[in-house]
């Protein structure tokens, strides 16, 4: 693949924040090098089996970098929300967010209370995700106390910039359908795709060392499986992953290529990570310079 000028010119560009949600392990800070390799691929269908908080999936619909796009997730909050978000009850979500005073208190009787609907649990998701460590939702994971603003509880809670956000996705939701299910069953079902483009992110959970199961309430993955399925399908295919030798070796045995590239954490640590694909011969220098 070759980087073209015009998806140069895009990467150069900002990068707006699409999602209601702040996902541990998301991928806002890989949307330029997404957008080139959309901008190259052109798919029919995006598909992100393992979507989270998205981020990808909006920019390419935002940007009309895919005709259509597909996201599956399997945890069920997150699910809410994505399905509230792109349907009938955004309104109402973005509504209820508005209007909502965030205290310690007012938190504990949302998430006292068990979600009768699934908006109500889009509701849930979206305090739970505000008033979490970093974002995190996981069983373990405990709440901000100070923040890093100072601000304690309310440090990440912006009810405009969310009801903003969920009202934008109105401009999309005919472009994007959400399935909540197994992201490597719908890679099973869609492999024939050849207009699909995969946009793969699993959870990191390759060896006991790994950051995922402490991240999502979800984490179990049979990573053999995905990338026999990963190298299956037809469709182009961009995948991140941890940058662990057994996920080397687990490319290489698929005749994957890998490319290293760097990223900074939540914490602003320094940190590399894996884009896998066919022929990463695209990856821009600047990723590599970055992560030399
Ligand atoms: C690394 S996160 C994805 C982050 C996303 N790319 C973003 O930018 O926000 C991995 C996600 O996969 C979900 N997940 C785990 N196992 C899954 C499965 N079998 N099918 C679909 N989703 C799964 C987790 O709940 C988690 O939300």
């Amino acid at each position: 693949m070759v980087q073209t000028p015009c998806g140069a010119a895009r990467a150069a560009g900002r990068v707006p924040f699409r999602s209601p949600l702040r996902y541990p392990g998301g991928k806002t800070w890989l949307v330029p090098t997404a957008r080139r390799w959309l901008q190259h691929c052109r798919p029919g269908l995006l598909v992100e089996p393992f979507a989270g908080g998205g981020s990808i999936s909006l920019t390419a619909a935002f940007e009309g970098l895919a005709a259509h796009v597909l996201m599956v997730e399997l945890d069920p909050d997150v699910a809410a929300v994505w399905q509230t978000a792109l349907g009938d009850n955004a309104s109402w979500l973005a509504d209820r967010i508005a209007g909502f005073q965030l205290t310690v208190g007012s938190a504990r009787a949302v998430l006292g209370a068990p979600p009768p609907t699934v908006r109500e649990r889009a509701f849930q998701t979206i305090i739970r995700n505000r008033v979490g460590h970093r974002g995190c939702m996981a069983p373990g994971c405990g709440w901000v106390r100070r923040g890093e603003f100072n601000k304690g509880i309310t440090d990440r809670w912006y009810p405009k910039t969310i009801a903003r956000r969920i009202r934008d996705l109105a401009q999309v939701r005919g472009r994007v359908e959400f399935v909540r299910g197994d992201g490597l069953e719908v890679m099973e079902r869609l492999a024939g795709r050849t207009d699909a483009a995969w946009f793969v992110d699993p959870p990191y959970t390759v060896s006991r060392r790994s950051p995922g199961a402490r991240l999502y309430p979800h984490s179990r993955l049979d990573h053999g499986r995905l990338f026999r399925l990963a190298a299956r399908a037809s469709g182009d295919l961009l995948m991140t992953h941890e940058d662990d030798p057994a996920v080397v070796g687990l490319a290489a045995a698929h005749d994957l290529d890998t490319r290293r590239v760097a990223m900074r954490t939540g914490r602003h640590e320094q940190k590399t990570e894996l884009l896998i694909g066919r022929d990463l011969g695209w990856v821009g220098r600047e990723e590599l310079e970055q992560a030399a």
